[in-house]
Formats: C-alpha cells, structure tokens, sequence
C-alpha cells in the first residue's frame, strides 16, 4: 500500500514537473500523495483563505488541509517539485501581514488547524501540542489540569504563529514568552525530512525557530514546559486621563513611570501596559497574586503619577479568569471554524527608556495628531512594560533564541501601533498616521530599537524588515536560511534572505 502510493507519487512528480499551470500541477501533486485539499468554491475554502486583516487577502494556488504529520510531509515535497511554487503554513491566521497565507497570491499554503490536538503530561508537566491549536484551546485544556504556559491575550491565534516569533501576554514579565517554553518541536524541512529540534536535536535549528520560525521549515508538534497556575490573580486600571490632552503631563508622568521600571521597581509578578486611545489612557495590569498585593506593588508609583491617581476596576480572580478578562472575547475554547476579522494597519516598535526630547515629540504628536483624523477610524497604541531588572524575558541570556529583544535597559517597552476602520476600506492615504508617529520615536534613538514581526508591517521593504525584526540575529540567521532553505521554499515578503 505504502509503496504504490510512493511509486504513484513519484510518477506524477515528474509528470506534474511539465505542467505549465502550477495550480493544476499542485492540486494533482497533493491528490496522488493523498494529501486532503480544500478546493475553490467550497466553504472549507472561503474559512480557509479567510484574513484576520481584511486589508490583506490573498488567493493561494492551492490548500492543503492535513490532517496527519505525513501529510504536511507530502505537501511539502510537492511544493518543492512543482517549480516556482511557494509554501506558507497557516495556523491560526492571525498574522497581522496575512502571511499565512503567504502575504502574496500563488503560494501553496497549508492550514494546519485541523490539527489541534492538546496533551499533558502530567509527571513530568510537558504539553504535547499540535501545531494548528490556537492559544485559548490550549488554555483550555491545559488549565483544566492546573497548568499553563506564557502567552498572549487572544484566544483566536494560532499557537505556532505566535510562538515561533515571540509571544508576549500578561504572564511575559513574570514568566517570560511563549517560546520560553517550548523545548521542542518536529519540524517539516523543505526537503521533506521530519527531525525533531531541542536544545540537544538539532539545537541550531531550534535557535532560529525560536524568533524567525517561519522561515524554516513547518512546526507539525510542540512541546511546551508549564507552571502551575497561581490561585489569585488581580486586574485592575490606572486612569491618566491628563495624559492624554496634555503634552507636558504626558512626559512628566511617563518619564516617571519608566525611571520606576528602569529602577526595578515593578515587581516580577507585575504584569502592565499603557493603553491610548481616542477615549482613554490607561495603564492595564494583571498582578499575578491578590489585590493586596497588588495595592503594594503600585504604592510608590501612584503618587508620581499624578495627585489623586489610584487603581480603579480591581478584581481578583483565577488564572483561566484573568485570561478571560483580557482576552475580550466570549469564546475561549476557539477551534476551527474561526473567522474573526479586522480591517487595519499596525507598527511596532520596541526601544529602551525615552530620551527626554524623544519623548516630547511623540508626546505633541499623540495629543495633536489622531484628533485630526476625522470619524470612522479606531486607533490605539499600546506600550508594554516588557522589560526592566525584573522582567523573565530578558533574564534569558540573549544568544539563547533568535528573538533578539533580551536587554533589560535597552528593550524596556514593547510597542503595538493600531489604526482600524469600522466600515469599508481603509484610506490610501491612512498610513502616515502610523508612519509619523513611529517616525517621531525612531528618529531621536539611532539604532537602538527594533520591531516585532507577530506585529508585521507589510509596507516595510524585505531588506529593511529584516534588519529591524532580527537585528544581531540576522547573520547567523541567513546562513542557517541557507543550510536549511536554500531555494527559498518558505518565502514571503519579509522572509529571510539565504546568506551569500
Ligand atoms: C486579535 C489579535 C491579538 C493578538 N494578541 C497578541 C498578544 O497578546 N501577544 C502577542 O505577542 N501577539 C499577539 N498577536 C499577534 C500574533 O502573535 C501574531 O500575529 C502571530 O504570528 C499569529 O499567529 P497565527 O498562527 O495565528 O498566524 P498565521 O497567520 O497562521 O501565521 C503567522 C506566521 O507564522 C507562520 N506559521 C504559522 N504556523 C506555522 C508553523 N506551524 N510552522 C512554521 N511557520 C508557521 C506563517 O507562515 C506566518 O508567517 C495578536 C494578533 C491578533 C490578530
Ligand atoms: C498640564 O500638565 C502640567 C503638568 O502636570 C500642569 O502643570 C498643567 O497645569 C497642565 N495644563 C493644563 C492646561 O491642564
Ligand atoms: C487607593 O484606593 C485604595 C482602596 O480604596 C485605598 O486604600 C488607598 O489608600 C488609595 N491610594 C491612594 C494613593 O489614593
Ligand atoms: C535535508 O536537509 C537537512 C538540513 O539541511 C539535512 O541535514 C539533511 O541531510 C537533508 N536530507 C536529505 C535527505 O537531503
């Protein structure tokens, strides 16, 4: 059986090599390995093409749909036959730039959530994930057993996404990112070989699927390390509302709170954000521990911040709560079908503490500019206290993984800006909003910032986003892009370049 299958398969390999229509050469390639597929016209196809960013929707050559690690192998191998064909895996879709879906027409992409499976080993704590589970599923099942890993706030992203280039929630600056804790995965290369990578298998290739995983080869299996969940954890709201029309309260307050972070003063169980919107502005937290607790932590930032300023919405809950509370969605358990979407544009930036004059720059813009903007558009930029003496991240020495944000002085605040529209489609001239807002940051820091591509910016150029998303991490990067991918399989956009 195995062997006609294989015998057949190579026939129509060298078949499908001299057909001219790269759809019909995939589709016939996948159908002989018996690869499942998803075909145009159907509804299996509309979900699997589907973009979370309605501003970007592509229209692959063909859909795989496995539902085996053998079958992710095949399709593979197919791609790498049919000349000229590109292969993006999707998993939960939710890539900013639509690069599951190869952030271009044409590719041959494989939708992995199908393949969701979650398993705990409880002796030894070790979850077995499959690659197309999104994160609220694995919660789900993980917490059940009291256990969880560090990752982000949305129930609907796909586990390996989000993993493989980072992973930063309200448990990152206690217990580091997502791929903290992963400590091993079976990767399909694009010579069709299954290997297992860790930190004895391998362990070059973990290196780089830990920050640029994309780029690689395909996840098909997880491990992932857990903690128990604590008991108690507390959300709460600061609100700044001075902030957020006037400049000088802005630097002030800001200055204060990242000499507070700087210093160490924020606990390690302190997890917090800064929110700004068109309504509000607001430091968001989760305290991994009772209000108590949490009361103390903020006692001595509070009264820098302002007279009067005090915590507001506090409430205790349990882990699988705290998710929820942040996760702001209904469905926590999110298995295919999912089709949440946005129309939207988003940058990113992560830098150290902000230069005074820096500072007052972007302060005159965030108070001027977005009033300028007129109705329809939904903007917000969120600043993570991602870093600091405290933070787990960068207590990870920093040539451990790819991801190369791991200084606690110079990768003090991770950056999401986010410009959204309700209706229709976004303005061709909206993107200088975002553009001069993280032009006023940059142009003060040299090169000391970075950017983070589970926030991709499709307008930046190939050349330019690798150095920006991989910054010392890109040499060694492109030469293990040339061991492992040499002919660009695994291409999108703002794939890595294979060293010279
Ligand atoms: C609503 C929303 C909330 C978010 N919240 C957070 C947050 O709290 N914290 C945070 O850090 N990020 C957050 N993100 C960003 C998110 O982490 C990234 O967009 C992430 O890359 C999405 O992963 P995905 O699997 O859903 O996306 P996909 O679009 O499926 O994949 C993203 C990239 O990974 C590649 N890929 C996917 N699966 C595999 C695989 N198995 N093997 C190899 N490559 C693979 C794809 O080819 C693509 O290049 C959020 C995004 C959204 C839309
Ligand atoms: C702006 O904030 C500064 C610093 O807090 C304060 O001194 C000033 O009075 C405020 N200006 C207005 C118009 O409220
Ligand atoms: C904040 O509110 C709490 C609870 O109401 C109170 O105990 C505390 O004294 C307040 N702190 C400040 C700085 O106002
Ligand atoms: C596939 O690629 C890997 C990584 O470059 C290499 O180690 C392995 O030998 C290759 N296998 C085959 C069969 O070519």
């Amino acid at each position: 059986m195995r062997l006609m299958i294989a015998l057949s398969t190579a026939a129509t390999l060298a078949a499908a090599a001299v057909v001219n229509n790269k759809r019909a050469a995939i589709d016939d390639c996948l159908r002989d390995a018996g690869v499942p597929t998803s075909t145009p016209g159907t509804s299996d196809w509309t979900i699997d093409t589907h973009a979370f960013n309605q501003r970007l929707k592509y229209t692959p050559a063909a859909i795989a749909a496995p539902t085996t690690i053998e079958h992710v192998r095949r399709a593979v191998e197919c791609a790498a036959r049919v000349s000229d064909v590109k292969v993006s895996a999707k998993c939960g879709g939710h890539s900013y730039a639509s690069f599951g879906l190869g952030g271009e027409d044409g590719h041959l992409v494989v939708q992995l959530d199908r393949m969701d499976a979650v398993e705990l080993d409880k002796a030894t704590g070790i979850a077995t994930v499959e690659a197309g589970a999104r994160l609220g599923h694995v919660a789900t099942v993980l917490v059940k057993e009291g256990r969880d890993f560090s990752h982000g706030t949305c129930p609907g992203v796909g586990v390996s996404g989000h993993t493989l280039h980072g992973g930063f929630g309200f448990s990152s600056h206690t217990h580091g990112l997502a791929l903290d804790w992963a400590v091993g995965a079976t990767v399909v290369l694009a010579n069709g070989t299954i290997v297992e990578a860790s930190a004895t298998q391998n362990p070059s290739l973990f290196w780089a699927l830990r920050g640029a995983g994309s780029n690689f080869g395909i996840v098909v299996t997880w491990r992932f390390r857990t903690f128990p969940v604590p008991e108690t954890v507390t959300s709460f709201e600061v609100n700044l509302p001075a902030w957020r029309t006037n400049a000088t309260a802005l630097v002030k307050g800001f200055s204060e709170l990242q000499d507070w972070l700087l210093s160490g003063g924020m606990p390690k169980e302190m997890n917090m954000r800064l929110l700004g919107n068109g309504f509000q502005m607001q430091l968001q937290g989760l305290y991994h521990g009772n209000a108590a607790g949490m009361r103390a932590a903020l006692a001595p930032l509070l009264p820098r911040l302002g007279t009067g300023i005090n915590a507001t919405g506090v409430r205790e809950y349990d882990w699988m709560g705290g998710f929820k509370h942040y996760s702001y969605s209904n469905e926590i358990d999110v298995r295919r079908p999912h089709r949440q979407a946005e129309t939207f544009y988003a940058k990113s930036l992560v830098t150290g503490a902000l230069p005074e004059k820096v500072l007052e720059r972007v302060a005159e813009y965030w108070v001027t500019k977005p009033r300028s903007l007129g109705m329809g558009r939904s903007w917000y930029i969120l600043i993570d206290m991602y870093g600091g003496p405290n933070s787990a991240i960068t207590q990870v020495p920093k040539d451990e993984t790819s991801y190369a944000y791991r200084d606690p002085k110079k990768h003090l605040f991770l950056y999401q800006f986010n410009d959204g529209i309700f209706f229709g489609q976004y303005p061709a001239n909206g993107f200088e909003f975002l553009d001069g807002w993280v032009r006023t940051f940059t142009e003060g820091l040299g090169q000391d910032w970075g950017m983070y591509i589970n926030y991709a910016d499709p307008r930046l150029g190939r050349s330019e986003a690798q150095e920006v998303y991989y910054r010392e991490s890109l040499p060694r990067l492109r030469q293990l892009k040339k061991q492992f991918d040499p002919n660009e399989l695994f291409y999108y956009p703002q794939a890595i370049q294979p060293a010279a």
